[in-house]
């Protein structure tokens, strides 16, 4: 029996650390709401700024939709219109971000329909109405579409929001043909990156695109992680709080798929990505 404390421990042991996955949701959701809520406007740029893991991460996956877009260009030119949609889509949404890129990159964005979740309602808006910072080194070195803050912002502000847990997204959201999710389980219990699996593969249409990119720390890079997070201040110098967290292998997370053709995977120090195609 794990023992609660409705608190994110800031020195866990490695047994504590190990037993984080069976911590209840609560936990998890009120944490991460009370994290990106403070965090909303800073996200991107402290990514930027401190640790450009998740920008890494987060590219490599839409590396691996533009090569599915590309080599079917001809079908997504044709459709009507492309249903994408983020899960995890707060303070910006560097996910978000880069598939639009790829999107514009391709002449798509105009028939691109935009679906975003989160379970932080204030993040959540940051992110549709621009209310965030995006470091230059994005333009300089990552987008090769997007050019300014400006047109980005004008692009996130189109798209359709739900403030929601991804474990439950709405019954009626209808399916999607590109549906990712970055640096969000790890907010997860293991019962609940469970369910969130289901939920991205009953949302994604037969044949779309699934990408799912997340952290999976060791137990001595989590208590790095927390030591440089400990005291941590947001540009208005409020302090953020920490979020619970909980890391699964590559290999865990590939079995809870049931309907994924995978294509591409991989993982590194910090993290894992694994995209393909719902069957
Ligand atoms: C580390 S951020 C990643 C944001 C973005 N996907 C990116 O790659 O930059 C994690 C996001 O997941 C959201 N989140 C955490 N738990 C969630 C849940 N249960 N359901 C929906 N969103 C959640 C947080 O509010 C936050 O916006």
């Amino acid at each position: 029996m794990v023992s609660i404390n409705w608190k994110v421990n800031p020195k866990p042991t490695k047994k504590q650390f190990e037993e984080m996955k069976f911590i209840p949701s609560t936990l998890f959701s009120k944490t991460a709401k009370e994290r990106f809520s403070k965090l909303d406007k800073d996200y991107i740029y402290k990514k930027a700024t401190e640790e450009l893991f998740p920008i890494i991460g987060n590219k490599e996956l839409c590396e691996f939709i533009e090569k599915e877009i590309s080599s079917n260009l001809d079908y997504y030119s044709k459709k009507p219109a492309i249903k994408v949609i983020d899960l995890g889509s707060a303070g910006g949404s560097l996910s978000t971000l880069f598939l639009l890129d790829i999107l514009g990159k391709h002449n798509l964005l105009e028939k691109t329909k935009l679906v975003l979740i989160d379970v932080s309602e204030k993040a959540l808006e940051s992110t549709i109405v621009g209310n965030f910072y995006l470091p230059d080194l994005l333009f300089e070195k990552y987008f090769s579409y997007f050019k300014s803050a400006v047109e980005v912002k004008a692009e996130l502000s189109k798209a359709k929001y739900f403030c929601s847990g991804i474990t439950n997204l709405p019954k009626n959201i209808g399916q999607f043909d590109i549906c990712i999710s970055g640096f969000t389980f790890h907010h997860l219990n293991l019962q609940d990156k469970q369910k969130a699996t289901s939920e991205i593969e009953r949302i994604t249409l037969e044949g779309g695109v699934i990408g799912l990119v997340d952290e999976c720390l060791t137990y001595e890079d989590y208590c790095d992680w927390l030591n440089a997070h400990k005291n941590e201040f947001n540009s208005s110098g409020e302090q953020v709080p920490l979020a619970q967290e909980c890391f699964i292998s590559l290999e865990e997370q590939k079995s809870f798929f049931k309907t994924l053709s995978i294509k591409h995977e991989s993982k590194t120090r910090y993290y894992y990505c694994l995209c393909g195609i719902k069957q």
